[in-house]
């Protein structure tokens, strides 16, 4: 995915590594790519366990933690064969750059048309696909942000699931590695709270 943002001409400045898991994919994001690189995941488990740098819990369906178009690229490595929710496809869009944000992503077999279907349904265009040399049915799509989607607005700190990773030191980090960003952990038991963003404030 890294060669295909390369050969694009594509020079990301801050880079959301989407279902970051252990952080594995976040780190070669950092050596190949920019070090401006933060990480999400909805597995409070996987982020505690592995403390990737950089890195907040999400909800499955979001909100993000992030400023409208604070990313110019969204890299999702082996995350969207997850079914993705729509509201976080939208999240998505919405903190990419407004200006010419890019998601990269890889697919393969029977995930690949529903998950396309999906994206285009929260305004990503498909501007890309490249198949994987060798191994049938995998695709590496480059998708453009299509079109300005409002959200209601929704504070930070009401973002269901959404903490630091590890030591409750990952906002810092993830503030000072992707500036403009919204980054905000809460307690365990705040982010297990169920909150309706869509009431305005
Ligand atoms: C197979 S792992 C890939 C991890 C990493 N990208 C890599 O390649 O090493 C998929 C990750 O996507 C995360 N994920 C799936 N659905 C998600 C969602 N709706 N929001 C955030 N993360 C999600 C899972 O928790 C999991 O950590």
């Amino acid at each position: 995915m890294i060669k295909v943002v390369r050969e694009c001409g594509l020079a990301p400045g801050n880079v959301l590594d989407f279902g970051t898991g252990t952080g594995e994919s976040a780190e070669t994001l950092r050596t190949e790519l920019t070090p401006r690189v933060a990480g999400c995941d909805m597995s409070w488990a996987s982020l505690a366990a592995a403390r990737p740098r950089n890195a907040v819990t999400v909800a499955p369906h979001g909100p993000l933690p992030f400023a409208s178009g604070t990313f110019d690229l969204v890299h999702a490595l082996f995350v969207m064969h997850f079914k993705i929710p729509a509201p976080m496809l939208t999240e998505l869009h919405r903190c990419t750059a407004s200006g010419g944000g890019h998601l990269v992503a890889n697919c393969y077999g029977d995930s690949i048309e529903p998950y396309r279907e999906r994206m285009r349904a929260a305004n990503w265009g498909l501007a890309m696909s490249v198949p994987v040399t060798g191994v049938a049915g995998h695709v590496i799509d480059l998708w453009e942000r299509v079109r300005r989607v409002e959200r209601p607005h929704c504070r930070v700190d009401q973002i269901a699931g959404t903490k630091s990773a590890g030591d409750g030191g990952s906002r810092m980090d993830v503030e000072r590695a992707v500036p403009n960003c919204d980054a905000k952990p809460v307690t365990e038991s705040e982010g297990r709270s169920r909150i309706d963003c869509s009431t305005p404030e």
